[in-house]
């Protein structure tokens, strides 16, 4: 069982695991417990890296190198990386990145739809495309680690990563979560992490994130105020999963089986609490369930300053987390704290030498297995493809996709090429940072010209060059101005994370005014809305002809415009029921206004 799930034929898995016990026989404490921190790349020097033997450097959201280019990525990840194997016994590190929908942090990458739109897709063969063009993005900046696919099963849509999420339903997520793993991992149909563009899928969070309560977050004080508790930011995200077992196993467990049948080697565990237990904390699930009943031998990594929310003491809560089966630490600022702390829970024997052993050689099997040891950097030849062409082609085949039409009136839509004039408004018409949503260049994405790409404008304006198109965003047009069709995008402003819980999903003041403005000039209107989720449109929806969820799209928005104008049909479905109003979200009950896979 154990080595079905392995990433290695049977003969390389023995030459593998060969080649770890006598590294493992070689190697000091100090060396051991550094290569299961991992350090944020501000917080450490690449000498430092091999002073302290440091197992991985990552990226945060955001976490950019100045000038923000392809070029210094791989430059930077390069540095760490020879610090590396400056070290005494030169073991690699791995780098790794929140590549959530493309490789998002570096300007001039291609950005993909967030997940929601590719779970709209029901397309694993696309999403597996997407993985394998992520993977040679990555590749290209030296960078072999992707703290992707995001599988949560987000049962409460107020919950600020319902995005990052492909759906609600358990067998949609796992389908697309294998998908992108096989995509990211394999070439040629075949297992292999070792091949040069291949890099290393990361599953998360485990286990029951999507299942969290809202209003049962918590806070650490001795953290120091991580965010203020006055609004509704971080009333979801982090906190309690109340489901019993049968529930967890049903809902959140099967796409951690799929990830592990389809290739995964690597899980990061969850910030939430289940059975009054943090997951961090949580020894029958992540050694029981994960390692022992599933069967996974690849490593686990845990999330960023989790294991400082287990106990205000460092050494307590390192030494839970890795009692409990944790084998990476996302420190990830004082790595020396941590190191101090887990060293003296080892030599005070609240840490076995064995638990110690056997978290180093499954990060150094996994190490392995990608073949850093042979070819420790990526492949700076693949510099050419970020941001290529090819890639923005699949990005906008994936936009297509994720559309789903939920109003249609009168066939107001497809629009007709003969169309005379075309009234645009809504600011995310022609802003590339919207269109995006978080994780985009920051961690909580911004709205402006962030990155290169198509807006849904640059698009209408290429695919009906003979219609008068005139755009204002805040849709304050002269009032005489009339037009047979009037067009305007609607939805969320970028967010990430317990940042984005939000209460009251319902159109905010200014985009309802917006649309009663346009809708004075035009004899049809047709709504596009940008969002992370559903929201809830009861109100308004009657006065529009058409309605589109496109999601967030990424860099290549413009590809919406051909489905509008009919030169693709729409496909899309929806991967979250998308409510009535927001009390029937609550309390999880009523009729909604369009059910779970609705699309006409
Ligand atoms: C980092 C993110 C991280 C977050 C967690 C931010 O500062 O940039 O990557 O997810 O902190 O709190
Ligand atoms: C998020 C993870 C992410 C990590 C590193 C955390 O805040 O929960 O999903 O991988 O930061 O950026």
């Amino acid at each position: 069982m154990q080595t079905s799930h392995s990433a290695a034929s049977p003969e390389a898995a023995t030459a593998i695991a060969a080649r770890v016990a006598a590294l493992l026989e070689q190697m000091t404490l100090a060396e051991k417990i550094g290569q299961m921190t991992q350090v944020e790349k501000n917080s450490i020097t690449p000498e430092e890296v091999a002073r302290y033997a440091i197992g991985s450097v990552i990226s945060g959201g955001g976490g950019n190198p100045s000038p923000n280019t392809p070029q210094s990525w791989a430059a930077m990840v390069r540095a760490f990386q020879e610090g590396a194997l400056q070290s005494r016994l030169a073991i690699p590190i791995i780098y790794g990145v929140d590549a959530v929908h493309g490789h998002n942090n570096v300007y001039g990458a291609t950005i993909f739809p967030h997940n929601v739109g590719l779970g709209a897709t029901r397309d694993p063969a696309l999403v597996e495309a997407i993985g394998s063009a992520v993977a040679r993005e990555l590749v290209a900046t030296n960078v072999h680690w992707d703290f992707a696919p995001c599988v949560a099963v987000p049962q409460d849509i107020r919950w600020g990563r319902t995005y990052e999420g492909f759906g609600e339903d358990p067998e949609l997520v796992s389908a697309l979560g294998a998908a992108f793993i096989r995509g990211m991992q394999n070439r040629n149909g075949r297992r292999a992490l070792d091949h040069p563009h291949a890099a290393l899928a990361c599953p998360k969070h485990f286990v029951g994130d999507g299942g969290a309560v809202w209003g049962t977050t918590r806070s650490y004080p001795w953290l120091g105020p991580l965010w203020t508790s006055d609004d509704d930011r971080y009333s979801i995200d982090q906190g309690v999963t109340a489901v019993d077992e049968a529930t967890l196993r049903a809902v959140h467990l099967p796409p951690y089986r799929a990830a592990i049948e389809g290739g995964a080697r690597n899980i990061m565990v969850s910030y939430t609490t289940w059975g009054g237990l943090k997951m961090h904390a949580h020894r029958y699930l992540l050694t029981g369930v994960l390692k022992g009943e599933l069967g996974f031998s690849g490593f686990l990594v845990s999330d960023w300053l989790a294991i400082q929310q287990l106990d205000p003491d460092l050494r307590k809560g390192a030494a839970t987390a890795i009692n409990a089966g944790l084998d990476m630490v996302m420190v990830p600022y004082d790595y020396r704290a941590f190191i101090e702390a887990l060293t003296a829970a080892v030599e005070a024997g609240e840490v076995p030498q064995e638990r110690i052993d056997d978290a180093v050689s499954r990060i150094l099997t996994v190490k392995l297995e990608l073949g850093l040891f042979e070819q420790p950097h990526g492949d700076e030849s693949l510099l050419p493809v970020v941001g290529s062409e090819e890639h923005r082609a699949l990005a906008r085949r994936a936009v297509r996709q994720s559309l789903v039409l939920l109003k249609n009136e009168g066939g107001v839509l497809p629009l007709g090429r003969d169309l005379p004039r075309l009234l645009v408004a809504g600011r995310g018409a022609g802003d590339i940072g919207i269109q995006c949503g978080g994780w985009t260049i920051e961690w909580m994405g911004t709205p402006g010209p962030i990155t290169p790409g198509a807006t849904l404008l640059d698009g209408l304006r290429a695919a009906a060059p003979q219609t008068e198109l005139l755009y204002d965003a805040e849709g304050q047009f002269a009032p005489d101005v009339r037009a047979p069709v009037g067009l305007v995008v609607v939805g969320e402003m970028p967010y990430a994370e317990g940042e984005g819980d939000r209460a009251d999903l319902s159109l905010s003041a200014a985009d309802r005014e917006l649309l009663r403005r346009v809708r004075r000039h035009c004899d049809r209107l047709v709504v596009v809305l940008y969002s992370g989720r559903p929201l809830v449109v009861t109100g308004e929806i009657d006065d529009w002809d058409a309605l589109v969820a496109a999601w967030l799209p990424g860099s290549e928005a413009g590809a919406i415009a051909g489905v509008l104008f009919g030169d693709h049909p729409f496909q899309g479905r929806l991967p979250y029921t998308w409510p009535r109003d927001m009390a029937k979200v609550a309390d999880g009950t009523g009729e909604p206004l369009f059910p779970y896979g609705f699309g006409l």
